[in-house]
């Protein structure tokens, strides 16, 4: 598997490929890569001939106060995953690459921004949807790949592909979790191992949440009992909300798809999670 690191490089090695015609998918990524990733790289080889990875640190999508320094970073060992995996090309450029001096552009996703997420991490979205638009106008893939763990960041890349009619197909992987429940996540290696036994509290009462709402019990009533169970596990609440599962407004129409999701902080580290309700 080669790495290639400039704009310049990349376009190059995909002329190659489209001049051969085959069909390219991406896998953006952050590095520090988990079996999560890797089911979106095989993924991306089921769907296309060629899958290109990336793994940038996105420093546009951090707030001043958050873990842009010590974001694991672990480029040897995830080349190795990427490779075994059998990606085709790595890219992975420096900050200077992406953003270089006198970079003033910057994508707002609109509403699908402001809530959840949004409302805790401002600004996070532009980031992701920024540079998310970088990597697709640099590469031009067929096809583009993301976890539904990130699922508001899921949403506003569908938005935004559609309303900027970028033609690459916004593909979806399921979540990929822990044999306790707890989605894999690069952040999880912040967790102490008593963080981590105590973190598999959240997919547990997100599943029990997402039971007694399909079951057609109370929907306030059971958010409100499940955010105190939340509480009362050690986790510092910051949301557990039902919404619309496309348009993430407050929901209560469960003949509608809606989406469970919620977000907790255990010491520093936060994790967040979702579950699709499927009323019995
Ligand atoms: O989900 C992530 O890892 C990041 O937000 C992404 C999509 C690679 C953009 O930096």
């Amino acid at each position: 598997m080669n790495t290639v690191t400039t704009v310049r490089d990349l376009r190059a090695a995909l002329l190659k490929w489209r001049e051969s015609g085959d069909t390219v998918g991406l896998v953006p990524t952050m590095g520090a890569l988990h079996k999560g990733h890797l089911s979106l790289i095989d993924a991306s080889r089921r769907v296309t001939k060629r899958t290109l990875a990336s793994i940038f640190v996105n420093p546009m999508q951090f707030g001043p106060h958050e873990d842009l320094a010590k974001y694991p970073r672990a480029l040897e060992v995830d080349c190795d995953l990427l490779a075994a995996g059998g990606c085709d090309l790595l890219y992975a450029p420096a900050a200077s690459e992406v953003y270089p001096e006198g970079f003033a552009t910057k994508i707002d996703p609109g509403p699908l921004a402001a809530v959840l997420e949004g409302a805790f991490r401002p600004g996070h979205f532009a980031g992701v949807a920024t540079v998310v638009v970088k990597l697709l106008l640099q590469t031009m893939p067929d096809c583009a790949f993301f976890g539904e763990k990130d699922y508001q960041q899921l949403l506003i890349i569908r938005r935004i592909v559609r309303d900027l009619n970028i033609p690459t197909h916004v593909v979806t992987g399921p979540i990929v979790r822990d044999t306790d429940g707890l989605a894999l996540s690069s952040r999880n290696a912040y967790l102490t191992p008593e963080q981590r036994k105590q973190a598999a509290a959240l997919p547990k009462t997100l599943t029990e949440t997402a039971v007694r709402l399909a079951e057609g019990q109370p929907i306030d009533a059971v958010l409100k009992e499940n955010r105190v169970k939340l509480s009362e596990a050690g986790f510092k609440l910051d949301y557990l909300e039902l919404r619309d599962a496309g348009t993430l407004a407050p929901t209560h129409d469960l003949a509608l798809p809606a989406r469970l999701l919620a977000a907790v902080r255990v010491g520093p580290v936060r994790l967040i999670d979702n579950l699709a309700i499927n009323k019995a």
